[in-house]
């Protein structure tokens, strides 16, 4: 679990496995995506653990028998560009799943977010889960900014979840949303000077994508 209140540190052998090799400088984009979505998939289980069922009435080849029915709905919302490679591996958990989008980058100087886009499902009912997924939480900035957005538009109910963080991060996301449910595979304890986490994974935007 973790010394943070509404915090979970994924911590599964499974995933620590794959995110030593995401953090390797060799890996390729195209290996780095799949473990970036083989590990979202096994975070999905974790973070959906509380989502409501309803007993519906089913019969086997056998007799006639009760199962259970996903009746709550999933919002996510994927920080572009790097939350973009989370998607999938949520959707192909839960396919019914809608897909809003946070364009933001972080100013490389000031390190402080820049809004771009903001693209939201019609239907953000109370009882909707909201899932704002981005793999790297450095300063925590580009989160608060997200999480304010959402608020701003009254969607509430939120969980966030990464793959890596920083210490900082989680300390300055908490203590401005106490209310948001974080999910996170790992938490680093080091920023650079450039805002780099250290020893991190690099830019995950662009390892994804293979820019820069
Ligand atoms: C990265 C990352 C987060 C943000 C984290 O995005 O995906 O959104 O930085 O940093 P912070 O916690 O200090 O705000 P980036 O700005 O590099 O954009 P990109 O995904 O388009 O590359
Ligand atoms: N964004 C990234 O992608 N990586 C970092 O280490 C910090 C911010």
């Amino acid at each position: 679990m973790s010394e943070y209140k509404n915090v979970t540190i994924i911590n599964h052998p499974l995933i620590s496995h794959k995110l030593t090799h995401i953090r390797r400088k060799e890996t390729s984009s195209k290996e780095f995506k799949e473990y970036l979505d083989e590990i979202t998939r096994l975070m999905a289980y974790e973070v959906l653990k509380d989502i409501k069922l309803e007993k519906i009435n089913i019969e086997t080849p056998i007799a006639k028998t009760i199962g259970y029915r996903i009746c709550e709905k999933v919002n996510l919302y994927p920080i572009l560009r790097a939350g973009q490679g989370m998607v999938e591996g949520f959707t192909t958990t839960i396919p019914s799943a809608r897909v809003g989008h946070i364009g933001m980058y972080r100013d490389e100087k000031t390190l402080q977010p820049v809004e771009y886009l903001f693209k939201y499902p019609k239907d953000t009912e109370k009882d909707t889960y909201n899932i704002i997924i981005d793999p790297m939480l450095a300063t925590g900035g580009s989160a608060i900014a997200a999480i304010n957005t959402l608020k701003s538009k009254g969607i509430q109910n939120l969980k966030f979840v990464a793959l890596l963080g920083s210490k900082k991060a989680i300390e300055n996301i908490t203590r401005k949303h106490p209310d948001v449910e974080i999910f996170i595979a790992a938490v680093d304890a080091e920023l650079n000077d450039k805002g780099y986490i250290v020893p991190g994974l690099g830019d995950a935007g662009d390892r994804i994508f293979g820019t820069k």
